[in-house]
Order: structure tokens, then C-alpha cells, then sequence
């Protein structure tokens, strides 16, 4: 698609020159000056090309810029995905227990959603998956690691779903930093039907920005860049990308703090006869004590009322009993901690009450 400018924020963004260009409508006067050092950024458009961002990830990957497309958060792209590549009628095939957000872009598209029952540990069935290829999926959607289960996905089964499918095979990425991986991308230069995304907002810290990115081979994202309009990322969002993949000690500042807090949760969580499912990644998920006579809607409840907030384990298609909690800071998961010892006194003495009258 033609756009107009000329690339303003990458060409001039770090000098102090400006061109004199009169073909962008935008205000002279720039917004408030209270927003000073990000000025240049909000008042123009972006360059449509990323150039700066796109050659940093191609560092990272070590790929060619055509095998990278840009998205407004990881959500934002697999959007535009969908829209672009799932025709009415046709399947979009995913596990049953996994992030749901595509299905509502499957269902926009006229798609079919097909979820895919789990394995009884939630892993993915594989079987499950090839049994449902019938011909008629144009894309099959996978976590890796999956939300909420924290659980990355055997490498060797994945390949052999590339091979037996002309769809299109979308592994999201987003938390794969927290992993010791591998991750799918070492099969990016093998199949011509692989898109790995990846996100900013998970431990990069970004999630405000809405950026995220896709790697996949250069004729699907051309077909992707046809399909929707320029500037989907904000000059912003692209600069703080760019600063991000620059500070690797925040990164691994980040998952070393992360990795610590899990193990604090997860202990705790333990010790009040929490069942903690193992997982691999920065997200736990957790099962009420069997013996707590209460649902996971009543738990919630309870906890909301403590002003502490946690994911229902139905959001992810999980039977009664499952939530799913990712690590803060250690104020706030200890906060979290007593609020449900808490609520395990208030049971405590409400089944003595009840046992008395
Ligand atoms: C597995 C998974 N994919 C995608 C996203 C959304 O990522 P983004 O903020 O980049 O849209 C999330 C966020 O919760 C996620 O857990």
C-alpha cells in the first residue's frame, strides 16, 4: 500500500533536524508540553517500513526484515491474521484449555472454531489434533508455552503437525521469554506454513505500548501487508521496542525476579494445600484444596472483596476448581497470600459455627 510523509520519526527522530515536509496532516504545534520528550514520536506519523525496530529484531533472530511483520500487541496481529487468512466455512483448529482471544477474531472472519479436547495432564493431544485435519482448516493456533498451563509443547510433534498440514500453523510465542525454551523459531527456515509471534507486553514490560510481531516466511507476510492499513503500530510503541530489546539486563533482571516470585507463590500456595500444576513458563495455575467447600466463582468473590484478583479457570475452558495467577511483586503476592489465609480462617470458623448449631 502507497502512504504519504517522509518516514518522519525514523529519518529525524534522533537529530535535531527537520524536513520540510508539508504533506502529513498533523498539528504544528505538537500536543502539550508536558509530553516534551516524546514529542517527535506522538505528533507524526511512524515510518511505515520500522525500519530501526525491524533491523533490531533481525539482529535478534537473524532473519531477513521481510520475515518480520509488526502488530498492535501479539492479540492485534493474530487478529489481523485471522482476518486475512481464515475464509467463511473454514476451521480454525485449537486446543480446548489454551488462550481464547482468537476466537473471537475466528468467529468475526465466518470461521469455524474447533477446540480440540486436552490430554488428562492438559497437555496438547496431538492426536486429537491430526485426527481433526480434515482439509478443510486454514489455520491451527497453539501456545508455546500454553496459558494457562505454563506447559511448552513437544518440538518433535509440532514439526510432524507442519508436515501434515497445508494450513497455516500459528505458535504464540508470548511468554516464551520465560521458558528455557526451545522455541519454535529453529523451524521457521523448514516450513512455508510456521508463523511464531512473539510479544512485548509479557517480559518486556510493554504491555500499554500494544506491540508485538510475527516471524514467518516472506510471501504470507506480503499477503498480510495487502490486507491491512499502514501504521498499525505507533511510532511510540516502536521507539519502546527498540529501547526494550536494547536493555538485556532489564530483561534478565525481569525473569530472574519473576522466577523468584513464582517459587515464593508456588511454595506458599503449597503450604496452604493449594495444588500448584507445574509449569514452565511465569504463569501458575491453581486448583482449590479439595477440601474447601467452595467454587471458584464464591473464591473469587471472596478474594475481589480483599481487592485481590485472579483469572477463573472457565475462561480457559478448565472443569470447576482451576484459577490462574501470574507473579507480581512481592508486596502485592504477599498481599495476595494472606488474603487467602484469610479467607481459609473465615471458612475455618464458619464450618465450626455450622457444626455447633
Ligand atoms: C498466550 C498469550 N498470547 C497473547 C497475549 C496477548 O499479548 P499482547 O499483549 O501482545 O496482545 C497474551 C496475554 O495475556 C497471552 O497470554
Amino acid at each position: 500500500m502507497k502512504t504519504h510523509g517522509t518516514g518522519f520519526t525514523e529519518v529525524y527522530a534522533h537529530s535535531n533536524a527537520f524536513p520540510y515536509d508539508l504533506s502529513v496532516n498533523i498539528n504544528p504545534l505538537g500536543p502539550t508540553n508536558k509530553l516534551q520528550i516524546l514529542r517527535k514520536f506522538i505528533s507524526c506519523y511512524p515510518g511505515n517500513s520500522y525500519a530501526k525496530l525491524i533491523a533490531a529484531l533481525c539482529k535478534l533472530h537473524i532473519v531477513n526484515p521481510k520475515q518480520i511483520a509488526l502488530g498492535a500487541g501479539l492479540d492485534g496481529l493474530l487478529h489481523d491474521f485471522i482476518l486475512c487468512f481464515l475464509k467463511p466455512g473454514e476451521h480454525f483448529l485449537m486446543p480446548e484449555v489454551t488462550f481464547q482471544n482468537p476466537c473471537f477474531s475466528a468467529a468475526l472472519a465466518g470461521g469455524i472454531v474447533k477446540k480440540i479436547p486436552m490430554n488428562n495432564d492438559l497437555s496438547v493431544d496431538f492426536e486429537a489434533l491430526s485426527a481433526s485435519l480434515v482439509g478443510k482448516e486454514s489455520i491451527i493456533f497453539l501456545c508455546h508455552p500454553n496459558n494457562p498451563t505454563g506447559l511448552l509443547e513437544d518440538l518433535t510433534k509440532i514439526k510432524q503437525l507442519l508436515k501434515a498440514t497445508k494450513a497455516l500453523v500459528i505458535i504464540d510465542e508470548a511468554n516464551i521469554e520465560y521458558t528455557s525454551g526451545p522455541s519454535c523459531l529453529s523451524l521457521l527456515s523448514q516450513f512455508s506454513n510456521l508463523v511464531v509471534m512473539r510479544s512485548f507486553s509479557k517480559a518486556y514490560g510493554l504491555a500499554g505500548m500494544r506491540i508485538g510481531y510475527s516471524l514467518a516466511c516472506e510471501h504470507i507476510h506480503s499477503k498480510l501487508h495487502n490486507s491491512r492499513p499502514p501504521f498499525n503500530v505507533s511510532g511510540i510503541a516502536s521507539e519502546m521496542a527498540i529501547q526494550a530489546l536494547e536493555d538485556q539486563k532489564h530483561l534478565a533482571d525481569s525473569l530472574k525476579f519473576v522466577k523468584k516470585e513464582n517459587q515464593y507463590l508456588s511454595e506458599a500456595l503449597k503450604g496452604l494445600n493449594y495444588q500448584v500444576i507445574p509449569s514452565d513458563s511465569n504463569t501458575l495455575l491453581v486448583r482449590l484444596p479439595l477440601e474447601k467447600q467452595m467454587s471458584v466463582k464464591e473464591f473469587i468473590q471472596n478474594l475481589n472483596a480483599l481487592n485481590c484478583h485472579v483469572v477463573h479457570g472457565a475462561y480457559f475452558n478448565l472443569p470447576e476448581g482451576f484459577f490462574r495467577i501470574a507473579p507480581r511483586s512481592r508486596d502485592i503476592n504477599e498481599n495476595f497470600i494472606n488474603a487467602l489465609k484469610h479467607i481459609t480462617l473465615q471458612q475455618q470458623h464458619v464450618k465450626r459455627f455450622s457444626s455447633i448449631i
